[in-house]
């Protein structure tokens, strides 16, 4: 396992649309370890493949808080079959925009369709965070960041304040 650097805005990169895999190899299994791995590092609860700059449907997260045991989970290929038409605002951030936050309104519950660490195909529904988070990362797979959900406004400013930060780490 390796821990990957995580691009942040504005990278082109983040805006392709990920492929989907097609079959969970091994080479697959090593990349959501990886993927995994720096997400712990990070610290994030989700990442994205495309965030590693790897160009794949895959996503992983982690919902369990500081005390519990960690819990990973693992989703190739997801799709979200049916969603309610119940909203929930969430606070939002995204280790791409690191250190900035914002409420970002999505449906409350989804249900998924995606296969897991083993390949073997699953389908559930996700409410609550675990329903914010899946839709967060799946955007990603779509080259959408949560911030593209916000005004131009503040959009810019979370680009520039993640510019503006790592002009200062390099300095
Ligand atoms: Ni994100």
């Amino acid at each position: 396992m390796a821990i990957r650097p995580i691009l942040t805005v504005p990278d082109p990169i983040l805006k392709q649309v990920s492929k989907p895999v097609e079959a969970v190899t091994d080479e697959v299994r090593a990349l959501m370890d990886d993927m995994l791995e720096t997400m712990y590092d990070a610290p994030g609860i989700g990442l994205a493949a495309i965030q590693i700059g790897v160009p794949q449907r895959v996503i992983v997260m982690d919902l369990s808080s500081g005390d519990q045991p960690r819990a990973p989970r693992y989703f190739v290929n997801p799709e979200i079959l049916e969603t309610v038409e119940d909203t929930l605002p969430y606070e939002e951030g995204c280790l791409s925009v690191p250190d900035f936050f914002d409420t970002v309104e999505r449906p409350a519950r989804v249900r998924l369709r995606y296969l897991n660490y083993e390949g073997k195909s699953v389908e559930e529904w996700a409410d609550g965070m675990f329903a914010v988070c899946i839709q967060h990362e799946m955007d990603h797979l779509e080259g959408t960041l949560f911030i593209d959900h916000l005004s131009r406004l503040k959009r810019n400013y979370a680009v520039s304040k993640v510019k503006k930060a790592k002009r200062t780490a390099a300095a």
